[in-house]
């Protein structure tokens, strides 16, 4: 398999970006808003089969100490073939001195933990409206 790492935005298809995510069921939003995401990010990671988008991610950051990952997603056809750790290695080298926090999607913990992510034990958030359901212990 033959792999290409983008970390610009220049030149990524921000409707593939959004419908890639309905595909893996994760939050998706108008191609521009995905556009303005990303290129808002402190680091953007996209990987490419051949000229085929097949997964991707992002880390919002202040560069220095903390960081926080986003929009991890691989193609269901390319799943299992070691892209999704390729994307988080690729963050995670873009910020070396960085604490790093996200939120896994149920049943996507295993995954993390590979990579040496650990459960927080006080991990708060506020969430807009439409996202909070089903996310909070209590
Ligand atoms: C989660 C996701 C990014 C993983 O990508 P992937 O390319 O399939 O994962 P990899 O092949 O890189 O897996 C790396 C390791 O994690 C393990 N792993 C992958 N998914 C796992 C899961 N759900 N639970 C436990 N372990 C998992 C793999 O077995 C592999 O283990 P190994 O290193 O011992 O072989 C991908 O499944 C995906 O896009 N899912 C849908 C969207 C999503 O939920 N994204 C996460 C948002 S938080």
């Amino acid at each position: 398999m033959a792999l290409k790492i983008i970390t610009d935005c220049s030149g990524i298809d921000w409707q593939t970006i959004a419908d890639s995510l309905k595909k893996v069921g994760m939050a998706y939003h108008e191609p521009e808003v995905h556009k303005r995401a990303f290129e808002a990010s402190h680091t953007a990671v996209f990987v490419y089969e051949e000229s085929q988008l097949i997964g991707f991610g992002r880390a919002i950051s202040d560069g220095e100490y903390q960081g926080a990952i986003y929009d991890v997603a691989v193609l269901p056809e390319a799943q299992g073939k070691g892209i999704g750790k390729l994307i988080i290695q690729t963050i995670l080298g873009q910020l070396p001195s960085c604490n790093i926090i996200l939120y896994a999607t149920p049943g996507m913990e295993g995954f993390y933990k590979k990579l040496g992510f650990g459960a927080m034990k006080t991990g708060m958030a506020l969430f807009t409206t439409s996202q909070a359901m089903g996310k909070f212990t209590e």
